[in-house]
């Protein structure tokens, strides 16, 4: 049985980008599986004032079921109402790479998809992006779309190589698909592992600071798409503390680098209008989880463990908020 979103109390992206554009922030795109992630993002983003986007992944269908994760966005809605503000949440397919996912998310209740088409060639990036966005726009859902390839899980081959996206394309790729919002690659990359050591420098601290992302290409893009909402993938900036809590408490992390938050302050003040991160989460919750075991070693029920992994997350992500996308206070 189809269900619309509005139905639910959720919403599609335009109003909160068109002011996230105007005020000069970027609304998070949060990733969320379990409850206990989405208790954590709603309490923060809550307490912070901030709208959310709700995003729901392929490995998050297989784990947790594309139709449990829907009521549970539901049940997201009247959970920030109570308590005590109804912050605008959209609930959005993250990665959908296909039609078929993108329709059915929608029949389902969804306010927005992704459909990433990167992988293919311009014309098919927009044949298959368009036929989603005549759907979708039917029933008032936004579209994020992508062009440019990540580094991380969208590149199958080389998880190092990524290819920037070409500003002379974006003109003809928004006005052929049609599509509310674009994704592209500027250097951020998917999970705990951006970047080799080699691809860094040192710092005068002995810190490796990786490679920084290619503004020259945002900035052309937005010269190019005045007004028009980016996006940011693969933002996670990999705090060093929690890889080092996580090391020292039973875990093997090595060289993990994400991307520094000032480059992502940066991005937040432009067009990027969305900024994804996942990574960054499940470090916080890894660490809370790995701590609270190693130190008590009696516990066995799982809210004493998952119980402080809910509150790191949402200490996490109420920082993120307030401290690198600008997102708080804004509702
Ligand atoms: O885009 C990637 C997200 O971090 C989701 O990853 O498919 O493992 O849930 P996942
Ligand atoms: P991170 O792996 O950097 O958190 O990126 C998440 C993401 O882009 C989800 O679509
Ligand atoms: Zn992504």
């Amino acid at each position: 049985m189809s269900v619309h979103y509005k139905e639910l109390g959720l919403v599609n992206t335009k109003e909160m980008f068109e002011r996230a554009m105007a005020n000069g922030f970027a609304v998070p795109g949060y990733n969320f599986n379990n409850m206990e992630q989405l208790q954590a993002i709603i309490q923060a983003c809550v307490e912070t004032g901030s709208p959310v986007i709700l995003q729901v992944s392929a490995g998050a269908r297989k784990y947790a079921n594309q139709t449990l994760l829907r009521y549970m966005a539901q049940g997201a809605v009247e959970y920030a109402k109570e308590l005590g503000k109804a912050i605008p949440i959209a609930l959005h397919l993250d990665h959908g790479n296909s039609f078929e996912l993108c329709k059915s998310c929608i029949d389902m209740g969804f306010s927005s998809v992704m459909i990433d088409a990167s992988q293919h060639p311009f014309d098919k990036n927009i044949e298959i992006t368009k036929e989603v966005v005549e759907y979708a726009h039917k029933l008032d859902v936004s579209v994020e779309a992508e062009l440019g390839i990540l580094a991380g899980i969208e590149d199958d081959v080389v998880a190092e190589k990524s290819t920037y996206t070409k500003p002379e394309e974006v003109i003809e790729f928004a006005e052929r698909t049609g599509c509310d919002s674009l994704a592209i690659s500027i250097g951020t990359s998917h999970g705990a592992f951006k970047f080799t050591p080699e691809q860094c420098t040192l710092n005068e601290n002995g810190e490796l600071i990786p490679p920084p992302l290619k503004f020259d290409v945002l900035d052309a893009v937005e010269e190019k798409l005045p007004g028009f909402p980016i996006v940011l993938h693969g933002s996670s900036s990999v705090p060093q503390d929690l890889i080092t809590t996580i090391n020292n408490h039973g875990g093997a992390l090595q060289d993990a680098i994400g991307i520094p938050e000032d480059q992502l302050r940066q991005a937040s003040k432009s067009a990027v209008c969305k900024i994804n991160i996942d990574s960054d989460g499940r470090l916080a919750m890894t660490s809370a989880i790995r701590e609270t075991l190693d130190e008590q070693q009696e516990v066995f029920d799982p809210r004493k463990f998952f119980g402080p992994a809910r509150d790191a997350l949402k200490i996490l992500y109420m920082r993120k908020n307030r401290e690198v996308l600008g997102s708080a206070d804004r509702y």
